[in-house]
């Protein structure tokens, strides 16, 4: 029986780490574990220019642990007005590693994203020429269509003929909620990845409604039925190089979490590494925790992997922290559902 795992040091490729006092208290949390993370850039207002990505670059790291071993990667907002020479120059510069597209509306802080592709179409083309991948928060916000179908219907309206439009683009499909999402991505060749969130290898979306509504389990996109889950721990468990952890790890104060119109977002950080050997070694596929978390993202971004480790041990089952204090308020700590065995020791 495996006791204890030895991989090299993951990465986090999808990451809200926020500004200001909630970055203060949370980033500590993923710098522990992980040791470069792609920053997402949904902050009010958002991260739109290189000299932005800059200037929160450097406020995330000032807001580190003295001796922390973590890299933020940062990424620019697409908005209608991005200019495509500003986004080439801060690529060329090693500012930013991604470019994230939300439709307007989408989520949390997405009022400024894309409505019309047309005016995006030549930021795309620069991108493509220059290999600077585009993340994709993949839901249509057509009101009319059900919030549980958007990622589905996403794909066949607008990436796949975004992705005829730009040939050669890079594409990751974040945060992957359905069958649907990982047999798209997993015919997709080279240029084409997604990343698979902690919570949505874990929960389906029995664990927001029912027997009483649970608004620390509500994210975007919405988890979806078992069955799409079981695609989802499948997909992320079988080693295939398209598929990389991105926790979307998204901490709101929980003022804002248990509200009538509560936020969406789920803080995983603190356990995500103890959660996916869990998950990891309960479908036998302990030996592959080491690429999804740690190869196949560094591969798809044209990085090295860590050549630092990270070691799990198994043992009594032990308690995480329900919520951390941050000077911005309580935020609650994905409760996985099971007891964690495994914790990281060093
Ligand atoms: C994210 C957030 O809170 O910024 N929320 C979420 O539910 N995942 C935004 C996002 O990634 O959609
Ligand atoms: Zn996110």
């Amino acid at each position: 029986m495996t006791t204890t795992l030895t991989l090299r040091r993951p990465d986090d490729w999808h990451l809200h780490l926020r500004d200001g006092a909630m970055l203060r208290g949370v980033v500590a949390h993923s710098a522990r574990d992980f040791a470069r993370a792609i920053i997402m850039p949904n902050l009010v207002p958002p991260v739109v220019t290189g000299d932005d990505a800059a200037a929160y670059r450097a406020r995330i790291a000032a807001s580190l642990p003295q001796g922390a071993d973590f890299t933020p990667l940062m990424t620019l907002y697409l908005t209608e007005g991005t200019d495509a020479d500003d986004v080439a120059r801060a690529h060329a510069a090693g500012i930013v590693r991604a470019v994230k597209l939300y439709p307007a509306g989408a989520t949390t802080n997405s009022a400024s994203g894309v409505r019309d592709f047309a005016r995006v179409q030549g930021v795309l083309e620069r991108m493509a020429d220059i290999g600077l991948p585009l993340l994709v928060h993949g839901e249509v916000t057509d009101p009319d269509i059900d919030i549980f179908d958007r990622e589905s219907v996403f794909i066949d309206r607008v990436l796949a003929p975004l992705r005829a439009r730009v040939p050669g683009l890079r594409v990751v499909m974040e945060h992957v909620t359905t069958r649907e999402a990982v047999d798209y991505v997993r015919g997709g060749g080279p240029d084409l990845a997604a990343t698979i969130t902690t919570h949505h290898l874990i929960i389906n979306r029995n664990a927001i409604l029912a027997g009483g509504i649970r608004p620390h389990y509500y994210c975007l996109p919405v988890a979806k039925r078992e069955t799409h889950r079981l695609a989802l721990v499948e997909a992320a468990t079988s080693g295939d190089p398209a598929f990389f952890l991105g926790t979307d790890s998204a901490p709101h104060a929980d003022a804002a979490k248990l509200s009538p119109c509560g936020c969406a977002g789920i803080f995983s950080a603190p356990v995500t590494m103890p959660c996916l050997a869990h998950v990891f070694e309960d479908a036998g596929a302990l030996d592959r925790l080491e690429a999804f978390a740690c190869l196949n993202g560094p591969a798809f971004y044209r990085l090295p992997p860590n050549d630092t480790t990270i070691t799990l041990e198994k043992g009594d089952p032990w308690a995480p922290p329900a919520m951390i204090e941050t000077g911005a308020g309580p935020v609650t700590v994905l409760d996985p559902g099971f007891p964690l065995r495994w914790r990281v020791t060093s």
